[in-house]
């Protein structure tokens, strides 16, 4: 069994990370999305809030599983036995930080590639923080967050 992991903050998740995962489940048996828990920057929504709206978006998507994980992805690669790390790529600017994150992690753990899927042109501009900064001053989010978890989002930031 072929198994992926497609990991990062998802703070909040975008269309931009559903289109990767969508792309992703076609190729592999299982694709794992995991939400890292001890990111550097203090996250906008809880571990708990960043799965459930994960779990939300995916949920007819009946190869993906949605986890959590903390310390180095290498190491939670080996533990889940996944052979795959799925990286998105917008701009060029994303590029060199995350060719050396993709090395570091296979000299990490030979057994793990890293694949980079480039995003589709319709969301190429769309970053979590740049959803937050739209929510905050109550714009539209439409075509940019998964319509089931907009009022989640809202909701974080109404006084
Ligand atoms: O959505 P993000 O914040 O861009 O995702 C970044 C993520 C979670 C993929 C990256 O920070 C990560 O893999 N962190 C785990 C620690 C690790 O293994 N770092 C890379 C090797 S030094």
């Amino acid at each position: 069994m072929k198994i992926a992991i497609y990991p990062g903050s998802f703070d909040p998740c975008t269309n931009g990370h559903l289109d990767v995962i969508i792309r992703s489940a076609k190729i592999f048996d299982k694709l794992v999305v995991a939400v890292l828990t001890n990111v550097n920057k203090v996250p906008t929504f809880t571990v708990a809030e960043r799965v459930d709206f994960l779990e939300r978006v995916t949920k007819n998507i009946h190869n993906v599983e949605v986890n959590t994980f903390s310390g180095l992805l290498a190491d939670y690669a080996k533990e889940i036995n996944a052979t795959v790390i799925i990286k998105g790529l917008r701009a060029l600017s994303d590029f060199e930080y995350e060719f050396q994150m993709a090395l570091t992690n296979n000299k990490l753990n030979p057994n793990v590639e890293t694949l980079f899927m480039t995003t589709s042109t319709d969301n190429m501009y769309l970053s979590s923080s740049i959803i937050k900064e739209i929510a905050k001053y109550g714009g539209s989010l439409d075509q940019m967050v998964p319509i089931e978890i907009q009022a989640n989002i809202y909701d974080k930031f109404r006084r």
